[in-house]
This record gives structure tokens, sequence and C-alpha cells, in this order.
């Protein structure tokens, strides 16, 4: 698959639109009407904060009028701030996906006690309902001289910029030396060896998981420096990632791409139909409006990718490169077509292309929630670029992200491009209320 460039390549993307009357160039003030599956109208126009906060707060279940698949917004509002106690389900699974994100696990200290992590879940708790409001943590404002252990001020004057923070509960919480293996809950249990996978033990596991989003990267970081500083001795930091560029849409965006160049996030978990369906727990005691996070950190051997074909790599994923048609169609959201062939009697997307192997028709009608995000690292040991996804998935049985990496790990012709190379899943409580604490229905 890597025999040189084709000279029938398809072409790029659209350049970007030229900057509005009055907007700098590549300003983020700015909003796009896409055709939908049944077209539509194509518009720009700029929004203001209030334009802005109406597309958000459609929340993943619009449908744009005449049948069009969605409306699609692209746009961030700075000062846009997330709720976050009392909303049933944590923020960051069905908020519309920022643009930056980090990834942290933590390891429980062996002598940490159950009391201890009921403080820390408390504290975590109340820090985030500053954060996500774009206060500081601590009292201390501007800065006294003689202050320690405040706020650590490098998101000062900074907007809320859609702050969330998820917080996960891995299997070792429910560990006997907890107290807490009668609250496990029901289906959270270490992932199975999945074929393929070349798990690092640095980059795996974790009894505490937080994803920090916001369209502002220092904001985000901000927020999970200032949380890890609150561990202290109860636990301590196992493995990160920083992801930017979300890697998958949600409802309500326009499709974002993945570093090998792709629309990825066309067809996903949305509405809410799907949700209650496929991504948040029912009837489950403490874990009712919870869900299950899987998590990957996907490598993608980029320049391997970079030297073949446009018609390769459109075979491997299914789905042309400039559209992001399905091979069986010839617009994004049009419906795939498994079963349609070409004139040599073949079908038209591959059967072990990456969308055959994972798409619902194919998999029982099943879907998960795909709230993922690009990475680098820098450079490898052996000088070439370390980059790839992290895979961040939502579902209410950890078993179907299973299931279709067991398919994928086997069978996807894109596994010549990549290595899972780390891997967590972590039992995500519903939202606190407020005065309350994640997790709280643990210690009652
Ligand atoms: C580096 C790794 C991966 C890349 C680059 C990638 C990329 C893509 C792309 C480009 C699409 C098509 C556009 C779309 O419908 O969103 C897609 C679809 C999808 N992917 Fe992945 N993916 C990766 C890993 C995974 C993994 C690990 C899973 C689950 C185990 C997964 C599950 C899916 C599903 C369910 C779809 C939707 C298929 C459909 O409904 O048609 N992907 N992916």
């Amino acid at each position: 698959m890597s025999e040189g460039p084709d000279p029938a390549a398809v072409p790029l993307p659209e350049e970007p639109a030229a900057p509005e009357p009055g907007q700098p160039a590549g300003g983020v003030s700015r909003r796009r009407l896409f055709a939908g599956a049944a077209g539509g109208a194509v518009a720009g126009a700029l929004v203001g904060a209030a334009g802005t906060a109406a597309a958000y707060s459609l929340g993943g279940a619009s449908t744009a009028p005449g049948g069009a698949q969605s409306e699609e917004v692209d746009s961030v509002d700075l000062t846009k701030s997330v709720p976050f106690y009392d909303q049933g389900n944590q923020s960051g699974i069905r908020t519309p996906p920022q643009r930056h994100a980090l990834f942290m696990t933590f390891d429980l200290n062996p002598s940490a006690t159950a009391q201890d992590l009921q403080v820390l879940l408390a504290r975590w708790t109340a820090a985030i309902a500053q954060l996500v409001q774009g206060k500081t943590i601590g009292v201390v404002e501007p800065p006294r001289p003689d202050a320690v252990g405040i706020d650590t001020g490098e998101a000062y004057g900074l907007e809320p910029a859609s702050l969330t923070v998820t917080v996960g509960l891995g299997p070792g919480v429910f560990d006997d030396r907890f107290g807490l293996a009668d609250k496990r809950p029901a289906l959270l249990a270490d992932l199975p060896r999945i074929p393929g996978e070349s798990l690092q033990a640095e980059l795996t596991g974790g009894d505490l998981s937080l994803q920090v989003c916001s369209d502002d990267h220092q904001v985000a970081y901000h927020a999970v420096r200032n949380l890890a500083r609150m561990v202290t001795t109860t636990a301590q930091t196992r493995w990160v990632v920083m992801g930017f560029g979300r890697a998958s849409a949600g409802t309500g965006q326009t499709t974002p791409r993945n570093l090998f160049g792709f629309k990825d996030g066309t067809r996903n978990v949305s509405g809410d139909a799907d949700f209650d369906e496929f991504v948040w727990l029912k009837d489950a005691d403490w874990m009712t409006g919870g869900t299950y996070q899987v998590v990957r950190k996907i490598r993608m051997t980029i320049e391997n990718w970079d030297a073949d074909r446009v018609s390769d790599q459109q075979r491997v994923f299914g789905r042309t490169k400039n559209e992001g048609a399905p091979l069986s169609g010839a617009k994004e959201f049009d419906t795939p077509d498994f079963a349609k062939l070409d004139g040599d009697g073949a079908t038209l997307i591959d059967a072990s292309s990456h969308v055959a192997l994972a798409a619902p028709e194919n998999n029982g009608g099943m879907k998960i929630l795909r709230r993922g995000y690009n990475y680098t690292d820098g450079l490898n040991d052996q000088g070439l670029l370390d980059a790839g996804l992290l895979f961040i998935s939502y579902q209410n049985d950890p078993a179907h992200f299973v299931t279709l990496q067991e398919k994928l790990g086997r069978f996807d012709l894109l596994n010549e491009y990549i290595q899972h190379v780390g891997s967590g899943v972590f039992a995500i409580p519903p939202a606190p209320k407020t005065g309350g604490y994640i997790g709280q229905a643990l210690f009652e």
C-alpha cells in the first residue's frame, strides 16, 4: 500500500473561507451552515455570543428545517461556561467537543484510605465547580506575595472557554482495600486482551481519570495542573495525553479531521434516543445517569500513511478523503450501502474497511459515542513524528467497545498504520448535585 503518490489524487479540502468583514484572519467567531443528508443551503454569517450560546444549547439534538441532518455550527464563544451541578449526567460527554483536551489518570497510593478518596473527590468537585465558571481555586486573588499553595495563576483573566472536567473511577477503586467492593458498577472490570494491541504498562490503567476539555488550551492545562496538585499524598499521576483539534464531531458541529486527513465523527451517537439507548445507564443504582469511559492512546504512523495513494487511503476507511462520503455514495451524510457493487462485482466499500467493520448496520445496530482528540508527542526515538488519536468512547457497556475492537483488531485495513499503545476503562458517575460531590453515593 505504499507505491508513491497517486497521480489521480483527490483534490485537497477547500481552503478556509476568506475572513468576514471586520473579522481577523483565523478569527474563531464564525458560523457555517452545511447541507445535510437531504441537501440544503450553504451560508456563512457572524454570530455574537447569544447566537453561539443558542447553537450550543442545541445539546446534540439538532435537526435542520427541511429534513437536513443538522445545522452545523462551528464557532467558539470563550465566555461560555458549561453547567456542572444538577445536570444528571456529567458534562464533557454530551457537551459538543471543545477544541482541546487533556486526559490524565492517577493511581491511588497504597497508603490511601477510603476517607482519603472521599476527601479528594469532594475537593475536586468543589474546585471543578469554580474552574468551570472561569474562577480560580483558592481565595487569594490577586496573589498575595507571601501566599503558597493557592491557584497557580496562569488562567487569571482568561474566560471559562467551555471548560469541562469529567471524573472517572477505575476498577482499582472497588478493590477490597477500600471496602467499596459492594458498590462496584456492574460492568466495570479491566478490559480483556484484544487482538493486535501493543499496550505499554506506563500508558495503561489508572484508578482515577480526568478528561479536561476546553476551547482554550491554557484553561484546560490550568485545570488539570491544579487538580493534579490537590491529590497530595492520596494519589500520583500515571499517564497523560495532551489532545488538540477534536477528532470527532458532536451534532451541530462541522466534522473535524483526524491526523490521517479524514473527517472523523460523521456517523456518531447523536440525539436523545441514541444517548438513552447507547450511553447513559438506567436503573443502575448509584450509577444511574452515569456511563463507562474507554480510552485508547492510538499511535498513527503518519509517515507511512502519507506515502500511500489517496485511493488506497480511501479504501482503508471506506470513505472519500475530501468530502468524507461513503464510497457507495456521493455526499458525507449519505448512508453507506455496504452491499453496493462496482462494475467488477466487488463491494464499493471493502468489507475489511474501517467503517464496514465498525458500522452499526454490521454490528447488530450497536453504537458507541466517540469523543476523541488528535495528539502529538513530538518526535519518537527514530526521529519521526509521534502522533495519533486520543480515542475516548462512552457507552453503557464497555463490552460494546470490546466487541468492535476485537473485530477491528483482527481485520481492519487501518491496522497497517496504527498501534494501540495505551488503554483505560473507567466508570463515570452521574453529575453531582449542588452541595454534593462526585461519587458521593459510594460513601453513604
Ligand atoms: C487511529 C484510530 C482510528 C481512526 C483514525 C479512526 C477513524 C475513523 C474515520 C475516519 C471514520 C469515518 C467517519 C465517521 O463516520 O466518523 C470512523 C468511523 C468509525 N470508527 Fe473509527 N477510527 C479509529 C479508531 C476506532 C476505534 C478504536 C473504534 C472502536 C473500537 C472506532 C469506531 C468507529 C465507529 C463506530 C465508526 C462509525 C462507523 C459508521 O457508523 O459508519 N474507530 N473512524
